[in-house]
């Protein structure tokens, strides 16, 4: 799994047993700044694109075949011993309006590289279903995570932030609710020249500014009703920098980038669900320790926790599921869920490359 983050690849081993998902192993590597600058720059129109496009798949197509190397060098399997890779490559387009979303990685270079069957492209056939491609999480969530008396969200804080609703007797929903660290770790990079304000302490600094935080809520996509997906194609510097008029601290607009992530959040939960009982976090901004202090503020009525209280790490939690996207695919299984992506029926998802 390599996310909207662009923070590098989450890699994990898991074994898929009739009453239990085991995580066996976990790995992460970092993307370098050269690598990232060059898969954000693919999100841009730009000069001789397709080429470009097709050289940075092959590069990530060799990034996930070292991720893969060093998570079984981990662990005493053979790659022959291992059913397929779920590689959900990297997202430079997603545009369901338009009917198409694109994750790069090449995936016979992959399969090539590692031995080992890889199944990829998990969004294409839901947006071909009407759907948004996205998310595509709550499947996973709503098998491994539901509690039969407990009325719980998930919510996965990654560049984007999505959250998924699971209530006794009552079918799974979610949807994106809006930006997560991306809008954060874009505006930490050019004033601090930092990937991310490690715990919110930079954040924690600021005070809120109520005019941009008003500005930034009148973007149209938060008042959407689900199902609804977004990304870096509207989230971005360029949406941010048209709030601004150039005279913030940069500190108090790090504050109101991190309010905009909690309040877009807990309005969402508020607006679409009542008698929550329990909130999870998962993905990286759940170790936003200033993030979680004031969602937990926003939401009194919620005991506000994360997903490792429930077992299952939080960092790997979507690399867990696009394993588990890989198998449903093998089994011939549909893995999307209609009410969450709005695609016209249940799908098989992903298109299988053999070793
Ligand atoms: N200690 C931390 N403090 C604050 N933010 C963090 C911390 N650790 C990770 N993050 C945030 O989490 C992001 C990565 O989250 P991740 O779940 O991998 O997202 P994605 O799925 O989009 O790649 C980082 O870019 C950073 O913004
Ligand atoms: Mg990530």
């Amino acid at each position: 799994m390599s996310g909207t983050s662009l923070d590098g690849i989450d890699a994990v081993l898991v074994g898929f047993y009739p009453i239990e998902v085991q995580l066996i192993s976990q790995h992460f590597i970092p993307f370098d700044t050269d690598l990232k600058q060059a898969i954000l720059s693919l999100h841009t129109p730009a000069h001789n694109e397709l080429h470009q496009t097709q050289l940075i798949a092959n590069t990530l197509a060799e990034r996930y075949a070292l991720a893969v190397k060093a998570l079984l060098a981990q662990t005493q399997y053979h790659p022959k011993q291992i059913r397929a890779i779920g590689c959900h490559g990297q997202t430079i387009r997603h545009c369901p309006e338009h009917g198409y979303t694109v994750q790069i990685g090449n995936s016979s270079l992959l399969a090539e590289l590692t031995g080992i069957t890889v199944v990829s492209d998990f969004r294409s056939k839901d947006i071909a279903a009407g759907g948004q491609g996205a998310p595509l999480v709550p499947a996973f969530h709503d098998k491994v995570l539901r509690h039969p008396d407990w009325h719980r969200i998930i919510v996965n804080i990654g560049g984007i932030s999505n959250l998924t609703h699971l209530a006794p007797g009552i079918n799974t929903s979610g949807f994106d609710c809006g930006p997560g660290n991306i809008l954060m770790d874009a505006w930490c990079m050019q004033h601090l020249n930092k990937p991310y304000d490690e715990n919110g302490d930079w954040a924690a600094t600021g005070n809120v500014l109520p005019c941009l935080l008003d500005k930034m809520l009148t973007e149209a996509f938060f008042a959407l009703p689900p199902p609804k997906s977004s990304g870096r194609d509207l989230f971005n510097m360029a949406w941010l920098n048209d709030k601004l008029t150039g005279k913030e601290h940069a500190e108090d607009v790090q504050a109101s980038l991190l309010e905009l992530t909690c309040v877009t959040i807990a309005h969402a939960i508020i607006q679409q669900y009542s008698g929550v009982q329990e909130v999870y976090l998962c993905g990286g901004g759940a170790h936003n320790l200033t993030l979680r202090k004031r969602l937990a503020e926003l939401l009194p009525e919620c005991i506000i926790q994360t997903t490792g209280e429930l077992g299952v790490n939080g960092d790997f939690l979507e690399a867990i599921a696009f394993a588990w996207l890989a198998q449903q695919n093998l089994h011939h299984r549909p893995a999307n869920l209609p009410r969450v992506t709005g695609a016209r029926h249940p799908c098989i998802l992903g298109a299988v490359y053999y070793a």
